[in-house]
């Protein structure tokens, strides 16, 4: 575990050792995997809505807060484009609520009465969108306390637009007055530096904790995340304006075809599509089974390792790129003599 190296707004309103945030990681992110990031000096963030039995989610949180030895844990929100799947939201921020969290990433949509639910119960909230123009939009119109902005690169969905971090990464910072993290391609310490000297305060990481020992998955699926690299993972899904960038796989091709033949209802892609098809995978160890959120930083996943290692590799890689950087200056000493 190592010590705090920089202090961001986001490190002292998350109450965390290090700028970097664990992102909601649906059927993987449960209570071992946020009581992981906590311990490392991150925050890890629990997807409620995979857990849609009520006794079955105040038993996770309560096992996340016992594993956490008191740092903070995270609760992530999704709201989905379908109302009916968003019907159990209020009630799982509830029993979170109740449960102790105060921490909470919510996600796509624009949640409005959510955050007010939130809010009046004193709670963080960090909001995550895929592009700069909903960021500005949720820090304008929302009462949150800082926003994500992901990049085309991500894991999961980035939007319709496609832009890189390497633009939309500082773009986001000096169009936003809230505290931004960037997210989408990160998996090294030096991007983690570069997110800071970008304008952002911390970065949010997804497709780099894949191969966490914490993580359930069967390890035949973080296998292929280690044998993966920046080329592994495709975009599909653009042509129903709801772009996935996933794992390579038979799935993933099955529905780019099923896209060029031209289908364009739900129901064509219905069997591919479906997010229990995600956790048979994760169960059966069967990484061509279902669309697996995967994004390009894949690549710098090494090996099988503890979350906290993983954390704790990029810290060091994070110092170590800060400190390269202030000795390439020049000229400071005579500027201010
Ligand atoms: C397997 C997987 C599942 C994800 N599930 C969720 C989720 O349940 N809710 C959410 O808001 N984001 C989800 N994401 C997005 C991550 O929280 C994070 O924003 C994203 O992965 C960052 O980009 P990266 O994958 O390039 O690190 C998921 C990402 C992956 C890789």
């Amino acid at each position: 575990m190592r010590p705090q190296s920089v202090r961001t707004r986001i490190t002292d309103l998350f109450g965390i050792r290090h700028p970097i945030l664990c992102g909601g990681l649906m059927w993987l992110a449960d209570a071992n995997y946020a009581a992981a990031a906590a311990n490392a000096g991150s925050i890890g963030f629990m997807t409620a809505k995979t857990f849609p039995d009520p006794g079955r989610w105040k038993e996770e949180l309560e096992k996340a807060h016992a594993l956490a030895n008191g740092n903070p844990i995270g609760v992530n929100l999704y709201i989905s484009q379908r109302p009916e799947e968003n019907e159990m939201l209020s009630g799982h921020a509830d029993l979170a609520l109740q449960a102790g969290v105060r921490r909470f990433e919510t996600a796509a949509m624009p949640p409005a009465e959510l955050v007010k639910q939130l809010k009046d119960a004193g709670a963080v909230v960090i909001h995550k969108v895929a592009s700069v123009r909903h960021a500005v939009s949720a820090a304008t119109k929302l009462d949150i306390d800082a926003v994500s902005v992901v990049g085309m690169e991500c894991g999961g969905h980035p939007g319709l637009n496609m832009i890189g971090n390497m633009v939309q990464g500082v773009l986001a910072s000096l169009r936003v007055d809230i505290p931004v993290v960037i997210g989408g391609g990160i998996g090294h310490g030096r991007q983690v530096a570069g997110a800071l000297s970008f304008g952002a305060e911390g970065v949010i990481l997804g497709t780099r904790l894949l191969v966490a020992s914490e993580i359930w998955s069967h390890d035949a699926v973080k296998k292929r995340v280690l044998e993966a690299d920046e080329t592994s993972s495709r975009l599909v899904l653009a042509s129903m304006r709801n772009t996935y960038r996933v794992l390579d796989n038979q799935t993933a091709r099955s529905v780019a075809d099923l896209e060029a033949a031209g289908a364009n209802d739900y129901e064509s892609y219905r069997e591919h599509v479906r997010g229990t098809l995600q956790r048979e995978a994760y169960e059966e160890g069967n990484p061509e089974k279902g669309l697996l959120s995967m994004g390009q930083s894949a690549v710098f996943a090494d090996r099988i390792e503890p979350l906290g290692a993983i954390i704790d590799r990029m810290v060091d890689e994070m110092d170590e790129a800060l400190d390269r950087l202030a000795r390439l200056r020049v000229g400071r000493d005579a500027a201010a003599e």
